[in-house]
C-alpha cells in the first residue's frame, strides 16, 4: 500500500546487492512511496550482485563507489547531483563487512589491518559520505540521513566481532555529525538498529540462525523483517519525522527491552532438563531448580 509518503523526494541509496539487502527493500518501497532515487554500490557488488535488476525497476541509474574512498564519493555526489538536477533530500547507509570475521579471526585475535577495515567500510564510510555530501552542499534544508545499526553496539552478543566496535561508532558519527548538520541545515541523521535478518551480510554473523531464533523469542512482536525496516526508514525520510534527529532507533519487536521471555524460557527450560536427564544426577548437587 502507498501513501505517497515520499512523494516529491529524491534519495541516494548505498549498498543494495541482491533481492534480500535491506537497501533493496528500502529503495522499492522509497520508489512505490513517490520519491526519485539513485542508488550506488562498490564495483564488485555491481558486478556479483543483481543491483541492475532493481535499477531498471526503480527506472534509474546506479553509480558505482566504494564508500571508503573519498573521490568516488565526490564523484558519486556529483553523478546525483546531475541526475536531479540539483540537491536531493534523503540518503541511507546500509554497508557493513568485517574482513576479521570473514577470515575467522576471533575478537581476542583480531587482524588489526582488518580491524582498520571494518571500522572504515562499516562506519567511517558513513562519517565520509556526510562530510562530501555537506561539502558539496548536496542535501536540502530538512533532509534526512540514515544508516543501518545493530544493538551489538550496547550489548556483547555472541559472535558479532568487530562488527560490535564499528556499529558504536557509526551510532557516534550520527550524533555528532546530527548536531552540526541539523544546526545549519535541519538535516537530520539517525540510525536504526535492526533485528537480525537473514541476508548476505546477516548470514557472515556466527550462528545467525540461532540467534534469529533466540531474538524472535524474545521479541513480543517478533522479529522485524527487511520489509518491516524498509518501512519504519521511509518514515524517517518522511515529513513527519522533521524533529527526530541524533537518535538510535530500535527496530526489533521489543528485542532491546527485554530482559527474558515466556517463549525463550521454556526452550532454555527444556534444554536444562534434558541436559539434566542426559547425565549422572549426582554431578548436580545442587537439584534440578
Ligand atoms: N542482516 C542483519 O542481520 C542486520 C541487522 C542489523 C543491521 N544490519 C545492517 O544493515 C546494513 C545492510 O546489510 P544487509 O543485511 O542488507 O546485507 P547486504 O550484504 O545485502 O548489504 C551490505 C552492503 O554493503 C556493501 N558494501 C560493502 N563494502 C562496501 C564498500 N566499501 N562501499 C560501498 N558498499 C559496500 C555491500 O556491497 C552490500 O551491498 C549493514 O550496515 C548491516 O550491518 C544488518
Amino acid at each position: 500500500m502507498s501513501y505517497n509518503l515520499l512523494k516529491g523526494k529524491k534519495g541516494l541509496i548505498f549498498g543494495a546487492l541482491n533481492e534480500q539487502s535491506i537497501a533493496w527493500k528500502v529503495a522499492e518501497r522509497a520508489v512505490e512511496e513517490g520519491a526519485e532515487i539513485v542508488l550506488t554500490n562498490t564495483a564488485v557488488s555491481i558486478r556479483m550482485g543483481t543491483i541492475g535488476e532493481l535499477a531498471k525497476k526503480c527506472n534509474t541509474i546506479v553509480v558505482p563507489a566504494d564508500a571508503t574512498s573519498v573521490p568516488d564519493l565526490e564523484n558519486l555526489i556529483d553523478r546525483t547531483m546531475e541526475h536531479f538536477g540539483g540537491k536531493f533530500d534523503f540518503m541511507l547507509h546500509s554497508i557493513g563487512m568485517s574482513p576479521n570475521v570473514r577470515k575467522g579471526r576471533t575478537y581476542d585475535d583480531l587482524d588489526y589491518d582488518y580491524l582498520a577495515k571494518t571500522l572504515d567500510i562499516s562506519a567511517i564510510s558513513f562519517h565520509k559520505a556526510i562530510q562530501v555530501a555537506r561539502k558539496k552542499d548536496a542535501i536540502n534544508d530538512w533532509g534526512s540521513i540514515v544508516a543501518l545499526s545493530y544493538i551489538a553496539a550496547q550489548r556483547t552478543l555472541y559472535g558479532y566481532n568487530d562488527m560490535a566496535d564499528a556499529k558504536a561508532l557509526l551510532e557516534s558519527i550520527a550524533r555528532s555529525f546530527g548536531y552540526i548538520y541539523g544546526r545549519e541545515k535541519k538535516i537530520r541523521i539517525n540510525t536504526v538498529s535492526q533485528s537480525p535478518t537473514q541476508t548476505t551480510a546477516g548470514s557472515g554473523v556466527l550462528g545467525l540462525n540461532d540467534l534469529m531464533d533466540f531474538a524472535e523469542r524474545m521479541s513480543p512482536l517478533g522479529n522485524a523483517t527487511a520489509e518491516d525496516c524498509a518501512n519504519y526508514v521511509l518514515t524517517l525520510f518522511s515529513d513527519l519525522t522533521r524533529k527526530v534527529t541524533m537518535q538510535n532507533l530500535f527496530h526489533d519487536g521489543g528485542f532491546s527491552s527485554m530482559g527474558m521471555s515466556r517463549r525463550a524460557m521454556k526452550t532454555y527450560g527444556k534444554g536444562l532438563s534434558m541436559r539434566f536427564d542426559d547425565v549422572h544426577e549426582n554431578q548436580y548437587p545442587f537439584g534440578k531448580e
